[in-house]
Formats: C-alpha cells, structure tokens, sequence
C-alpha cells in the first residue's frame, strides 16, 4: 500500500511507535507469565516475573546464566533437547513441564512453550513461563491418597490371611506349650515357634493397621494425658544426646481417639526423630487447637472445614530429601540399613490417622529437620467426668460366670483371673457338663466358652442354653479367627468372642464390656 508522509505525520508515527514500546515493555515487565530469550546457551534477555520465579536478580541472570544452571538436574538432558529443536525449528510452541530449582533451593513446577526466531541475526529461542507448583502439588498430593488406597487394600489383604494362619499357629503353639511339661526338651522347640508366631502377628497387626483394618475402640480421650503418661516411655527410646520437650496446649485436648494408637503414633515418631538425630538435637511434641478453614482445604487439598486438635512432632535430624518423601508413607519403605528398618513405622502412622478421621502432614528442610503434623477432629462440649470414666474403664465385678473349658490349665487359668477380680465361678469341664451346670444355677449372668469341647461343642451348648435362656450372654473363646466365630458362619448368629492366646486384661474388659451391654 502507498502512503504519503508529510511532516506531522512523520512526528506522529514516531509518537505512536514511543507508546507502542511502552505500552509493550509495561505488558512484559508486569505480566504474571515469565518471558525469557536465550542465545548460545545464555538468557539474553528476562522480564521482572521471570527473575522472581527463579529467585535470581536480572544481572545475575542476564549473560551469565542458561538454562542448565536452573533446570533440575533430572530434566537437563531433555531440557537442552528441546532447546535444540526450537532452534533448528523443529519444535513450535510445544508445551513442557519442568522442574527447576530456585536460588533458596526450593524447586518450582513451570509450564514453559518456547519458539525458535532469529535474534540479532542468529538463531535464538523465546517463550513464556508460568509457575505451576501449587497445582502440581495438588495432583501429586491426589495421586499419592490414590496410590494409598491401593496399597492399603493389598496390604490389608495378605494381612488378613496372614492374621488367620497365625492365630491357629499361636493358638495351638499355647496350647502344646500347656500340655508339654517345663523340663522337656521339646518345649524350647514350641518356644521358638511361638516367639517366631508372634513377630509375624506383630508384623501383620502393622499391615492392618495401614490398611485400616485394625478394630480400634473410640473413646473421648484428652490427648495431653496420653502424652504425659507416655514421656517417660518415649524417653527411654531416645538416646541422651536428645532432648525431649513437650510443649502442650493449655486446656484439655479431647479427641475420639484410641489410647494405645496414640501411642502407637508416638512411639514410632519418636523413633524415627530419633534415629534421624545421631548426634543429638532437640525433639518436639505439642499440641494446639486450629480451626481448618476453606483457605486451608484449598491450599492443601484436603480435609474438612472444622476444629481440629493438632499433634505435632518436630526434630532436629537430617531431614527428608524430596525424592524419599514421594516414599515414605509406603509399606516396607525404609532408607535404613538392613535388619533396622522395616519400612512400616509411617505407614501405620498413617493408617491409624485415616482410621481416626485425620490428616498428617509433613515438611522437611535437609540438615535442619522434619516436622509431622496431625490432625484429629476435636470433640466438643465434652465435660471432665465424662472424660474420667471414659479413661478408667470399671473391669471388677460379683456377678456368677460359668467357664465351660474341657483343657484344665485354661479352665484354672481363667476361673483364676475372674475370681482376681470379684467375680464368683462355676467350671464346666465339657459340652455335658456345661449344660447341667447352667440348669442347676440359676444366677448365672455369662457363660465363657471354648468353641471346641468333647461330647458338645459350643455350638450346641449354646442352643441348648438358648432354650432355656434366650437372653443368656454368652462369651466364646476361640483360637480361630473372627470371622468363623464371629461371622454366622460356626453359630449361624453372631455372638461375642474373644482369640485365643487370652490375655488376661483383654478378657477381663471384655468380660465386662460383655457383661454390661
Ligand atoms: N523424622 C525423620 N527424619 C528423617 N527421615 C525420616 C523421618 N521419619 C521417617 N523418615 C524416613 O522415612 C523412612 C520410612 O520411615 P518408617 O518409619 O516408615 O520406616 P523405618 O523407620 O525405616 O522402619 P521401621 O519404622 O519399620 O522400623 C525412613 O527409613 C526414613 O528414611
Ligand atoms: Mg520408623
């Protein structure tokens, strides 16, 4: 197209082309996009957003550094690969997520798309850049909860067979250990076969806790006592050089939680500060009461608006290298030396956590330390009395329980124990048995009994008891698992049941909780 130019129009050009370059320069120099040009290798020219996402000031950038000095080692290669094609014109616009790591070490998640053009007369290449870390995060945070899940069920599936085998092992490990005398050379051979059953009940019980499939009994509970109660305990699992500091919140903490998983949380916390301190340092445990607002879910994708009671646990160790911390939740994940770590310490944690409807989290800086953090929903208008009964659980009693058991040591051993406690007892020494003795006492209020007894097994001595006594509360003791008891599938009904080997304070609180329901 032909144009005349006079004079003013001249001028005028000029004065739009002057604006135009503000204008441009204004548009680069406050875009929340980052632009960048790069020549043999170098930033040859960046805006101000792109100095702030690599934390480095223009000069140091400009002619001095490329892109290899940013780019995380990991994706260097494919970094300068794409670089190359933009230059020879290969690759247009193509969009590529890279990792760099800023001047503080952090490590940022870009989005960048660059072109190739000619730059002073030589090939270059230009692009934008935004940072995506946040949402980066946020999908990595999803795909792990996924990933959880998945492991979780498996996990939760080989401990449950593996639960099964091992309660038959240990059941009637305990019993050949009763019937084999204390001077017979066979019995160091149960011994070890029992010490063996229960290392692997201890793993599994570890599984299940992952997976969430531990029973787990709810109680309000003030999370300050338990600590308390539990320091000295923690203490002795640390080495001197650490020092253990508790810093609680000043009013009672009260979640549902269950006691002993607490501790379970703590203990293996604890460790785990601990061996990440070999020479030393302070370990933190406080508690405080947040409210998780909207902005929090948002910014952390997860959790649901409420209050929570949060439990935190902070060490001065060696930190957690980014590429551990995609791990370590995962069962049998462990960067310790064969024979110390078995890789379950943090995925029980982390089962016990969902299992109580919390969230953990936890952040880490390499040389300064680590710091847990969980959250439990806060429980509330709970009074204190509520609190204490809760804590003391009554387990005395003068009720009448008849103990049907045809192997004699079982049968002291438990008649034994409920008389410790109050109760009076009548025993049964079989199926029979079991029978005359519920119609000749009329003041029975429970009947404990073995699942397996001669001339009538449980079963049938609960019918019969049935008859007389719809209502009769009736405890079995099982070396089988839950379900064949529990589960319909040996009674036809569900009932109350307690494994075998019987540890006297489980039976004792059952027998209670059995009693008083
Ligand atoms: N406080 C911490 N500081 C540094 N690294 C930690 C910390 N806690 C956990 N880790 C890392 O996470 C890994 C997994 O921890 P986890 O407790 O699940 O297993 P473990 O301690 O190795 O073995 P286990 O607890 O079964 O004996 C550890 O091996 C360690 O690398
Ligand atoms: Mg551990």
């Amino acid at each position: 197209m032909d144009f005349e130019m006079n004079s003013h129009s001249e001028d005028k050009m000029k004065d739009s082309i002057g604006d135009k370059e503000t204008v441009y320069r204004f548009l680069v120099e406050n875009s929340l996009a980052a632009y960048y040009i790069i020549q043999d290798g170098l930033f040859r020219f960046v805006n101000k957003r792109f100095c702030q996402i690599a934390g480095y000031n223009y000069e140091e950038i400009i002619d001095r550094m490329g892109p290899a000095d940013l780019v995380h080692p990991v994706e260097r290669n494919s970094v300068l690969e794409t670089l190359g094609n933009c230059l020879n014109g290969d690759e247009d616009n193509s969009e590529h997520t890279h990792k760099i790591i800023r001047k503080d070490g952090q490590i940022s998640t870009l989005q960048i798309i660059g072109n190739g053009f000619v730059y002073n007369g030589k090939p270059a290449v230009s692009g934008t850049i935004i940072d995506i870390s946040k949402e980066s995060d946020l999908e990595s945070q999803l795909l792990q909860a996924q990933k959880m899940e998945a492991i979780g069920n498996l996990a939760g599936g080989i401990a449950h067979d593996f639960n099964n085998i091992i309660t038959v092992l240990t059941g009637y490990g305990n019993l050949l250990q009763m019937k084999i005398s204390q001077d017979d050379s066979l019995r160091l051979y149960v011994d070890q076969i029992l010490s063996a059953s229960q290392k692997a009940a201890s793993l599994t019980q570890k599984l299940m806790a992952f997976s969430r499939q531990q029973p787990i009994t709810l109680k309000t509970i003030n999370i300050n006592s338990v600590i308390h109660e539990t320091k000295k305990l923690l203490e002795r699992l640390i080495t001197e050089d650490i020092r253990l500091v508790t810093e609680l919140y000043s009013k009672d903490v009260i979640v549902m939680a269950d006691a002993t998983q607490i501790d379970q949380i703590l203990f293996n916390l604890v460790t785990n500060a601990k061996d990440a301190m070999p020479s030393g340092g302070i370990l933190k445990i406080s508690t405080r009461i947040a409210e998780l607002d909207r902005e929090f879910v948002l910014a952390h994708g997860f959790g649901k608006t409420g209050r929570y009671a949060i439990l935190e646990v902070q060490d001065t160790g060696t930190g957690i290298n980014r590429n551990t911390m995609e791990k370590i939740f995962n069962p049998f994940f462990t960067t310790k030396e064969v024979g110390k770590g078995t890789g379950l310490g943090l995925s029980t944690v982390y089962g016990i956590v969902k299992q109580h409807n919390g969230y953990i989290t936890v952040s880490s800086k390499l040389n300064q330390g680590t710091t847990f953090h969980i959250y439990f929903p806060v429980v509330k208008n709970m009074t204190h009395e509520m609190l204490e009964s809760n804590l003391k659980p009554v387990k005395h009693g003068k009720e009448t329980i008849l103990v049907a058991e045809d192997d004699d040591s079982v049968r002291y051993f438990i008649i034994d124990i409920l008389n410790r406690f109050g109760y009076k007892t009548i025993g049964a020494v079989d199926g029979e048995d079991a029978i005359l003795k519920f119609k000749e006492n009329k003041d029975i209020s429970l009947v404990v009994m073995d699942t397996i007894m001669p001339k009538k097994n449980g079963k049938e001595v609960c019918d019969c008891i049935r008859k007389i006594k719809p209502d009769m509360k009736i405890l079995f003791m099982s070396g089988y698992s839950a379900e064949i008891v529990a589960n319909k599938g040996f009674l036809g009904y569900e009932a109350d049941y307690i494994n075998k080997p019987i540890y006297y304070e489980d039976f004792i609180l059952k027998v209670r909780n059995v009693l008083d329901k």
